[in-house]
């Protein structure tokens, strides 16, 4: 597969090579503690309201639920400026592997029905008087389904790269 040059300089960088290989606690390895971190805070609250949605925990008034999109936010900014660190240690390893991309389209599309959840339910004034949106249902099974679909792919990734760093293949 031919790599783009560019990704062999970026990789070159002292902060892609100390990201790599320093033996400091705050490397990769913290780097992805955080992602980790991050993922729980956007899907985990997610999942919540879904399954509340699909009509689990009744006893959950749904309304206050709503302070929960906040929280979600804070988690995917942590994985996108954590994702963006995670890029620039591996950049061959990461731009190489279509599983990746699809990963980040994954992301994308739940991100929009995170926010489409929001504003079809939560914004909507008849949610006071007990009433959800008709698609709420499809919404929650959708986001749920992207989101594992998501976390799926991120996982894969170490197992389905074809080049570690530049001309080193994966093993
Ligand atoms: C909310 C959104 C995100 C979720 C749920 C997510 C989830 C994951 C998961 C589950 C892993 C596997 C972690 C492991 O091996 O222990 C992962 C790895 C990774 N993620 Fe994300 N991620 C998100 C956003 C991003 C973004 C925005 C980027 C890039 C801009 C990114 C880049 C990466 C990279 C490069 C890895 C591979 C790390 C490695 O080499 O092992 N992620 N992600």
């Amino acid at each position: 597969m031919a790599v783009a040059p560019f990704l062999n300089e970026l990789e070159h960088t002292n902060l892609s090579t100390w990201l790599r290989e320093s033996p400091s606690v705050f490397g990769f390895y913290f780097v992805l503690v955080f992602h980790t971190l991050g993922l729980s805070l956007v899907v985990g609250p997610n999942v919540v309201i879904d399954l509340r949605l699909l009509g689990l925990f009744r006893e959950i008034p749904l309304a206050p639920l709503k302070r929960w999109f906040n929280v979600m936010w804070v988690g995917f900014c942590i994985n996108a400026i954590s994702g963006i660190f995670l890029v620039l240690a591996y950049p061959v390893k990461a731009l190489t592997n279509p599983v990746f991309f699809l990963k980040l389209t994954f992301i994308a599309v739940a991100v929009w029905i995170m926010q489409r959840i929001k504003k079809q339910v939560f914004d909507d004034s008849s949610l006071a008087a007990g009433v959800i949106a008709s698609n709420a249902r499809m919404l929650a099974m959708s986001s749920i389904a992207l989101w594992a679909a998501a976390i799926t792919a991120g996982r894969l990734l170490a197992y389905t790269c074809s080049y570690l760093v530049y001309g080193v293949p994966c093993e």
